[in-house]
């Protein structure tokens, strides 16, 4: 009976796999020979990725045969056949002739679209078949080299470059591909804008604007194009540029294939890289070359120099001036500048270097591959309508000549990965140079700046010394307990600034509730008013604590040494019998969890901002770790202790669990471990162990936190129980760091930075302690674009249970036998 059923049941399998085969194969990836497509059919690849059809753009009633993403964003079309000839019926059809050519033809038959002439190569049995790249391509039905079909919607592209595609131009063939712009968001039509790798010259990228130029992506100098400075490959997707005597052409490819990017001209002549963001069904702005005023095609004319962080932007190089100074003071930049000296070419020129910068239009250039840079110098000098010359290709310390003739145009600065470029002098300049009025300057100024700075200094270290001797005479007399029962140095304690109880009773209205702010770990925070009017807020340990009363004393005498502008500033502190106190600068904008964690205040929160502030906590933290006298290692590192000040700078507070370290020391055993789950390093929570590391641990789960706005501890999936460390450690692996990102963070996203953010933050979290990097080096890692080594394995990424909801409190075990009890386990 039982055999039976399972017989049963395994002829039903069968079945169903047998129908899914046939309802698979019926959605053919082709079209044969005197085969049609009617409208309301289509061809899907065979991954399903990319579909066939007839589409009507939004708000549009006109019929296109067109490319689009199956799976994802089906609005989303990457090519259109008939652009400029549309239907005005449902009643087309595609079709591939006998010949091989595919054609549209309208309700009555006529042909308004044909992928060739009569006069394509032959084809002896022709199919059409749509790749999985989204590519649609006319081959042999059987033989024929895959490679090289006998048409491709690839050579033909409408606006959309997809990985796979090559942008450039094919010498042997003769054919050159450009991307030209949708008309508008419903119209497919031929657009103003259009994209090329412009060959006048040295190849070039530039959007025109009918036949303008509009931006100049600028040549391509081995690594990338000179004006797009950011561009490198990532963990999204890598690129390259062949030029060689039989083509130019510029690729890219995805890293894995998780990822989905395009990179689009736009309706607007913007061009832009894209990513398909599957948790958001959204597509966010990537990258995009044009990022300032800068990148408007010749702003500032000839032999001006653009820079964004310049008022006014426009500026000559230097040797040059104002060819029009009226119209160039009132900002209009257009008639350029011009030499101060003239060139007379004679035997005493020579070339003075530019740095920092993106490479002036090529059209009018001339390069060689394999000359070096020396070689391109006297080639330069000799001729005398050679402007300037550069290192051709940046690549392997740099190789290769290129040469300028005439007016230099287009030359923006950048502060980072600019280029070098020498144009020519006369021979006054090059010795102007030499003995530059600006270094002199440098040195008169200097002394006399370091003389003012040591005299305001000691002003201000004295003025200082005598304001906190007069408090702490008044505070002292008042109540002399604090230094009596108290173990630790007395000279250490001395140093405290002091502040008269009654004074604090004023500020905050005797302590009224009204004032609160709210509960910290000890007791009750207040908001003050001093007398000056400055705001501060008043933390007030509790009476009936007595655990407080360490983390109160080694709160105090930890911060009151340290300054940093990311690090909260304790102003004074008051101790009258019982009561203990602590006074801040205020914090208007409160704790980060207040923001990141709250559905509605957390879109106040763009990345920019939390960019801002992910870089701010680290400086801090450096700070505390390496840059102050002591080595202070913070211990309780959480999303609810950094605070945000006015203009959202975050600075780190509450000092009780912090300890100092002496020189060299680097490591430190505790058996009353302190801190909060979900933030506490492996090694730490098990064994006690402390070190700057376990500081780095937590600010790696604080990274993730701001960029995904969810709580590590508490982090709920459906598909499996790691907690976000280990929710991002699999995303990661997979090439799907994306889909980590906060449902609240705006356009304003700056995607390469979310995904190194992303990256440095499982960096920290690392199991081993010697595997994390060190603050600095966290600090150099955001502030570059170098590439960073991928992560190992973070620690405690699974969470067994989650049985209370005290995630975010402060928890204490006084002995580490406790932990063993641990809820979170290392895989
Ligand atoms: C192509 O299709 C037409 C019309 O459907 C038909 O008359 C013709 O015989 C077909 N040719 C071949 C070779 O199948
Ligand atoms: C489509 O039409 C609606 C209403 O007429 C309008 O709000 C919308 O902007 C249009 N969309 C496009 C892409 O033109
Ligand atoms: C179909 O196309 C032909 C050729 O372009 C044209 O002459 C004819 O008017 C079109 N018919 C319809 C119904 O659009
Ligand atoms: C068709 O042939 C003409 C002349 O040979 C040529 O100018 C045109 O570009 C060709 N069209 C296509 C789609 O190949
Ligand atoms: C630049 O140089 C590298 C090797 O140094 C070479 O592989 C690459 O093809 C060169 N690129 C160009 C555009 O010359
Ligand atoms: C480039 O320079 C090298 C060395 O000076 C020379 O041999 C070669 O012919 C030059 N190539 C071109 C295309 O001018
Ligand atoms: C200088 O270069 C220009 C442009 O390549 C060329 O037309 C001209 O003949 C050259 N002059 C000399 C003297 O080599």
């Amino acid at each position: 009976m039982a055999e039976q059923v399972q017989f049963t049941k395994l002829c039903l399998s069968i079945v169903v796999v047998i129908y899914a085969l046939i309802t698979c194969t019926s959605a053919a990836d082709t079209i044969s020979a005197n085969q049609t497509i009617k409208d309301g059919e289509t061809i899907v690849s065979p991954q399903q990725t990319f579909e066939l059809g007839f589409f009507s753009p939004k708000n549009s009633t006109k019929r296109f045969v067109g490319i689009w993403y199956k799976r994802i964003s089906p609005g989303t079309v990457i090519w259109v056949a008939n652009r400029n000839t549309p239907l005005t019926t449902t009643s087309g059809e595609l079709s591939l002739t006998l010949d091989g050519i595919l054609v549209i033809r309208n309700a009555t038959g006529g042909v308004i679209w044909a992928s060739a002439n009569s006069s394509a190569p032959p084809v002896k049995k022709p199919v059409s078949q749509l790749l999985e790249t989204g590519n649609l391509v006319v081959r042999e039905e059987t033989g024929g080299n895959p490679e090289n079909p006998v048409w491709q919607s690839f050579d033909f592209p409408t606006d959309t470059f997809v990985p796979g595609m090559k942008f450039g131009t094919d010498f042997v063939t003769g054919r050159e591909t450009h991307f030209t712009s949708w008309k508008a968001d419903g119209d497919p039509s031929s657009g103003e804008f259009t994209v090329w790798i412009d060959t006048q010259g040295y190849p070039q990228l530039i959007v025109r604007d009918g036949s303008d130029v509009k931006f100049r992506g600028g040549p391509w100098n081995g690594e990338r194009f000179s004006g797009e400075p950011k561009l490198r490959p990532d963990s999204v997707y890598t690129f390259g540029f062949i030029l060689n005597q039989r083509e130019i052409n510029y690729h890219f490819d995805l890293v894995n294939n998780a990822a989905i990017t395009r990179v689009t001209i736009q309706p607007t002549g913007d061009f832009e890289r894209l990513l398909w963001i599957e948790t958001r069904k959204q597509w966010l702005l990537y990258q995009t070359p044009q990022t300032d005023n800068c990148d408007r095609y010749k702003l500032c004319g000839a032999f001006g120099s653009c820079n964004i962080n310049n008022s006014p932007a426009c500026g000559c190089l230097k040797g040059f001036e104002p060819t029009a100074p009226d119209q160039w003071n009132v900002a209009d930049w257009s008639q350029g500048c011009r030499r101060s000296t003239p060139l007379d070419c004679g035997p005493e020129e020579g070339f003075i270097k530019y740095s920092g910068i993106k490479l002036p239009d090529t059209q009018k250039s001339w390069f060689n591959q394999t000359m070096n840079l020396d070689e391109c110098e006297v080639v330069c000098k000799r001729n005398c309508s050679c402007t300037a010359y550069a290192t051709q290709n940046v690549t392997a310390g740099g190789s290769g000549c290129l040469l300028w003739f005439g007016e230099l145009v287009d030359i923006k600065t950048f502060a980072e990965n600019g280029q070098d470029l020498y144009i020519r002098m006369p021979a006054s300049e090059l010795a102007a140079k030499g003995k530059s009025s600006g270094v002199k300057k440098l040195k008169i100024i200097l002394p006399v700046i370091s003389v003012l700075s040591v005299i305001l200094a000691s002003v201000y270290i004295f003025y200082r010394f005598k304001k906190r001797k007069s408090m702490q005479k008044g505070a002292l007399e008042e109540d002399n307990e604090y230094h009596a029962g108290n173990e630790s140095s007395n000279k250490d304690d001395l140093e405290l600034p002091l502040i008269d109880f009654s004074v604090l009773r004023k500020a905050t209205a005797n302590f009224s509730d009204y004032n609160k702010l709210g509960e910290g770990g000890f007791g009750p925070v207040y908001k003050g008013v001093m007398e000056d009017g400055q705001e501060v807020a008043v933390k007030r340990l509790s009476r009936t604590s007595t655990q407080g009363l360490d983390e109160f004393k080694n709160e105090v005498i930890t911060i009151s040494k340290l300054q940093h502008r990311n690090l909260v500033r304790l102003l004074w502190c008051s101790i009258k019998g019982a009561e203990k106190m602590l006074v801040y600068e205020y914090m208007p904008n409160k704790s980060l969890d207040s923001f990141i964690f709250d559905e509605n205040r957390s879109n106040a929160l763009d990345w920019p901002t939390r960019f801002h502030i992910i870089n701010g906590i680290a400086k801090g933290l450096l700070y505390l770790h390496q840059d102050s006298r002591l080595r202070i290692i913070h211990r309780d590192l959480k999303v609810s202790n950094i605070l945000l000040d006015h203009d959202m700078n975050p600075k780190i507070s509450d000092f009780g669990m912090a300890r100092s370290f002496g020189g060299n020391q680097i490591e430190a055993n505790t058996n009353r471990v302190v801190g909060t789950y979900g933030y506490m390093a492996p090694e730490y929570a098990a064994d006690g162990l402390f070190s700057i590391k376990s500081d780095v641990f937590s600010f790696g789960v604080l990274v993730l936190e701001i960029v995904t706005g969810k709580r590590n501890r508490g982090f709920y999936h459906k598909e499996h129980s790691n907690n976000l460390i280990g929710h991002a450690w699999g995303l990661h692996k997979d090439g799907k760091s994306l889909e980590l990102v906060a449902a609240s963070l705006s356009e304003s996203i700056n995607l390469p930075e979310v995904l190194r953010s992303i990256h440095v933050g499982l960096l920290c979290v690392q199991q081993r302690p010697e595997d994390r990097p060190n603050m600095s080096s966290v600090v150099l890692m955001f502030g570059s674009e170098g590439e960073l080594s991928p992560p190992k394995p973070p620690g405690f990424f699974y969470e067994k249970t989650i049985t209370d909801n005290t995630s975010s409190s402060t928890f204490e075990m006084r002995s580490t036998n406790e932990l063993t009890i641990t809820m979170l386990s290392a895989r």
